[in-house]
């Protein structure tokens, strides 16, 4: 169905895209998404596995005999530097890597930097399920998490730049529909192989073989976006693709405005310095903050603790991993939420109304485990099963906001010059903020104990102060007009942006 999109940007006039939803646009958007799985598969993997015993007795004996004492303190029985180091490597591995990704991405394409994400996962994977040694567990995951930091980078502007902007957030949002998918699967292998024994766990780490080679096939068949091929002076192959993508010969406008986009990107030599002007501050600061807000939230705190998180309440290991597979499901469905209702109702909405659902459950969730668990004791069946059904509540509301937005937002609101540079502090912002939560979430729980609840529903907070007040709307904004659209109109930003421009004139 053809969509008629006014924009109004660029020097003068008004000008209308025609933006077809093509099957070409949506096939290259599901292929390049897959991105999403690795990092999902990951995610939900490494709780699974390091609530293992054949995994804990042969890397980490220490942490296995205590998880079997009897009286060990439920708060602080998987408390273990090594162990979260194992988790976390990862994501300081990607915050490094997103950097370097932001030049290839520039440079060579945005595909190209897909291609070479799904070449290091692969490498890392074999580490990992060949693992005899502690070194060769650290290696591996830090090579996944180069994969992760490449595709991170390239798979969100990728989609950004290849959608039609009236479905722009729902295109974007296939990434972080993958990623869901990615923790569920997780979570069923994780399931279903705790049983075999003793090499359960290498399966479940091979298995992330899967979706790198998925990324590694499908970037071959992939297009480039036209942004990039005009970014890097191709110009005919980026009208070309251009045409492919929306399904029709009327792109002129369209191709006008990246055209334009590219020959003030050009002007800009060095994009990370540009980055630090005063006028790079609005899009900059959104970006940061969205990242380290959604690790706030305590998502991952879940995510990757699940297992961990219910034995930690009294289920047993299977029913944990089971209530891992429940919150899984949860989280993939309410993505869905968001891929329907993100340009329809808008980025604040959705961000507003999940602060409300994602406070009330955690405050709900620290005052349970507060009144009822103690050091040694287990939850009662009843009160067990609430809190499974409280953090389901919690996930699904921050899988149709922060999960998504906190990609999409940045990718969409840098101006070319400095969208991949800019994008690179998303991604690293989120991985550093990961690592933190990784790192330190066991070592939290055992010292704030329910504690832990409260302290997130705090930043949470706080973040549902920073979107009434800071964050503009972009919902079908087109991606290259947003200075004018967005930062210029924004009551507070806009000051950033116009005094820039007052400075420009007066030299
Ligand atoms: C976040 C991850 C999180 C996942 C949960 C992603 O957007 O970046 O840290 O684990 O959502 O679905």
């Amino acid at each position: 169905m053809p969509a008629m999109v006014v924009s109004n940007a660029g020097p003068g006039a008004a000008k209308k895209f025609e933006g077809k939803i093509t099957i070409y646009v949506v096939i290259c958007g599901i292929i390049a998404a897959t991105g999403g799985l690795m990092f999902g598969y990951d995610i939900g993997i490494s709780g699974g596995v390091t609530s293992m015993d054949d995994f804990l007795e042969e890397f980490f004996p220490v942490v296995y005999e205590r998880k079997h004492k009897a009286k060990e303190d439920n708060y602080c029985k998987f408390d273990n530097q090594n162990l979260q180091l194992f988790t976390s490597s990862l994501y300081l591995a990607a915050l490094v890597a997103s950097f370097v990704a932001s030049k290839v991405c520039t440079k060579h394409g945005r595909r190209l930097t897909m291609q070479a994400a799904s070449i290091f996962f692969l490498v890392g994977v074999i580490l990992n399920a060949a693992a005899v040694n502690i070194a060769m567990l650290i290696i591996g995951r830090i090579l996944l998490g180069v994969g992760v930091g490449f595709a991170n980078q390239a798979v969100p502007l990728f989609l950004s730049e290849i959608a039609p902007v009236h479905i722009r957030g729902a295109l974007n949002i296939l990434f972080q529909l993958d990623v869901t998918i990615g923790i569920f699967v997780a979570n069923i292998v994780n399931y279903l192989v705790s049983n075999i024994h003793p090499w359960g766990w290498r399966l479940a780490l091979g298995l992330a073989g899967v979706p790198a080679s998925m990324l590694c096939l499908g970037s071959m068949v992939i297009a480039e976006t036209p942004t990039s091929l005009i970014e890097r002076e191709m110009l005919m192959e980026g009208l070309a693709m251009l045409k492919k993508i929306r399904g029709t010969d009327n792109v002129d406008a369209e191709y006008e405005e990246i055209l334009h986009a590219c020959e003030m990107a050009r002007q800009v030599k060095q994009p990370f310095k540009n980055l630090m002007k005063r006028s790079s501050r609005p899009q900059l600061v959104i970006a940061i903050v969205m990242q380290v807000f959604q690790q706030f939230t305590g998502i991952n705190a879940i995510m990757f603790y699940a297992p961990v998180l219910f034995q930690t309440i009294g289920f047993k290991n299977d029913a944990s991993l089971l209530s891992a597979v429940i919150t899984g499901i949860v989280n993939v469905l309410s993505t869905v939420v968001s891929v329907v209702l993100v340009d329809k109702v808008g980025r604040r909405f959705l961000l507003l109304e999940a602060c409300g659902q994602m406070l009330i459950t955690q405050v709900a969730i620290g005052g349970i485990l507060l009144v009822n668990l103690k050091a040694t004791n287990e939850l009662g069946h009843g009160v067990a099963v609430w809190v499974v059904v409280l953090v389901c509540l919690f996930v699904s509301s921050f899988a149709w906001s922060w999960g998504p937005l906190g990609w999409l937002i940045p990718s969409e609101t840098f101006p070319l010059a400095t969208r991949t540079a800019g994008y690179a502090f998303a991604v690293s912002s989120n991985m550093l903020f990961t690592f933190v939560i990784a790192q330190a979430f066991l070592s939290m729980m055992c010292h704030l104990r329910a504690g832990i609840f409260f302290f997130f529903g705090a930043w949470i907070v706080v973040m549902g102060l920073f979107v009434i007040f800071f964050l503009p709307e972009t919902k079908n904004v087109p991606i290259d007009e947003m200075t004018e659209k967005v930062w210029k109109q924004h009551w507070f930003w806009k000051r950033f942006i116009d005094e820039e421009e007052t400075k420009k004139h007066s030299i």
